[in-house]
């Protein structure tokens, strides 16, 4: 779950005022309590978004203890990532936020801001929360001395702002002794499960994945849907074993706007059979779209689009709530889960299958050469082959394909006009 503690919202609750308790627009602590029981009945775990890098403006430590942010008397170079500088006055002085200004980053140097944030993740272990997705996590810290990001002398290696570009980032975000404050994380959170938002391409994942479970995996996310790119990603991403897949969040859209409708089922194929963990945003399993463009009401860096609700029904709201909610559904109507719960061929049929699928894959991964426009991989006994083409072309399915699991997708031997397959090889 994206975060439900209280916030005054300029950030979807990524500005938090309270970690130690639920929004009143989300239910009470009570209510909390029994999803996790709930959900555990079921054999789910409840995983919570922790923000660790920065708190609201308006949390009382930001008055109450001004000394566990991080302050200068001049800005530096840093920028915010939402754009301008990182920088903001406040009495006289210039407090750093490397998101919005509502959010004034954490000083994690300080063993009190540590002390504080390890009791915060005790308490939603304790209350029953299996683990955390870490929020923003090469943030944590930064160059102790507030120098200067240097030029940027190679690619970044994922997606930036032109002006964030020119710089290398080397100093205002992943620190070299960043394992210590991730240490620090760890030891608070048991052995429960920890996946952090690392916005750093895989080959620097190490120290992430000393501490934690797993890293999104950023390169396959913004692959262009050709197989060549897709390849070159996974092959990167899957050098370093645990990678978290997700194709589509609540930042950058979802699936069937990014990669295309036609190209939805191809791409939950893939996410859904990488050898890993894989998120899947709520939407996705029924090819919902992105909302409207061009509207944002509630996030200035213009995300409403993303956030619109999960569609249950036909019903005006998606069956979401019988209230009124923030923003519209987009084409309940036209998909919810209701029409596609019983059709074998929906699309939420395919990604209950490849769920059910995951169970018998095993652990090995091998790329495999393939033909122009498909994505090939071996899964211990299973091949899966993913078509990012609409046109017929043969299938690099090696070995006589036999049992066809992903319904419809495999034709004597070619995946014309498939999405894709998942074979016994
Ligand atoms: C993460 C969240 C994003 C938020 C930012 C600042 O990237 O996914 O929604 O704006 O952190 O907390």
């Amino acid at each position: 779950m994206s975060p439900i503690y209280p916030s005054p919202l300029a950030d979807f609750g990524y500005d938090v005022s309270d970690y130690k308790d639920i929004a009143p627009e989300f239910g009470t602590l009570g209510e909390f309590d029994r999803l996790v029981a709930e959900a555990g009945e079921r054999g789910l775990g409840v995983l919570m978004d922790i923000v660790p890098c920065h708190t609201s403006i308006e949390h009382p430590w930001f008055r109450e203890h001004p000394d566990w942010y991080i302050w200068a008397d001049a800005p530096n170079n840093w920028t915010a990532a939402f754009g301008g500088s990182a920088w903001s006055p406040f009495n006289g002085r210039f407090y750093l936020h490397s998101f919005y200004p509502e959010q004034p980053d954490l000083d994690w140097r300080n063993p009190e801001v540590v002390a504080a944030m390890q009791d915060v993740l005790r308490f939603w272990i304790d209350r029953g929360a299996a683990g955390y997705r870490v929020d923003a996590i090469d943030r944590l810290l930064k160059d102790p001395e507030l120098r200067d990001d240097p030029p940027a002398s190679e690619p970044y290696g994922l997606p930036l702002r032109a002006d964030e570009a020119r710089f290398a980032l080397s100093n205002s975000r992943n620190a070299p002794d960043m394992g210590e404050a991730l240490a620090k994380i760890r030891a608070a959170c048991g052995d429960a499960f920890l996946v952090g938002e690392v916005y750093l391409p895989s080959a620097k994942w190490q120290p992430y994945l000393e501490h934690f479970d797993c890293a999104f995996a950023f390169e396959l996310m913004f692959s262009p849907w050709e197989a060549e790119p897709l390849r070159r990603a996974i092959e990167a991403t899957t050098r370093q074993v645990r990678a978290a897949w997700a194709m589509s969040n609540h930042d950058f859209g979802r699936l069937a706007t990014r990669f295309g409708e036609a190209n939805a089922r191809g791409a939950a194929m893939l996410l859904l059979t990488l050898p890993g963990t894989a998120f899947l945003y709520q939407g996705d399993e029924i090819g919902q779209g992105d909302g409207p463009p061009g509207e944002s009401v509630y996030d200035r860096a213009g995300r409403d689009r993303f956030r619109h609700p999960m569609q249950w029904d036909a019903s005006r709201n998606g069956g979401f709530t019988t209230g009124e909610p923030w923003l519209p559904a987009v084409d309940p109507a036209k998909r919810s889960v209701e029409a596609q719960r019983d059709d074998p061929r929906s699309m939420l049929s395919l990604v209950r299958e490849l769920i059910a699928l995951r169970r018998e894959l095993g652990d090995g991964f091998e790329l495999l050469e393939a033909a122009d426009g498909v994505v090939a991989y071996r899964r211990g006994a299973h091949v899966v082959a993913v078509n990012t083409t609409a046109e017929a072309r043969p299938a690099p399915v090696r070995g006589e394909p036999r049992l066809e699991t992903v319904q419809g997708a495999l034709r004597n031997g070619t995946l014309a006009g498939h999405s894709g397959a998942v074979v016994k090889d």
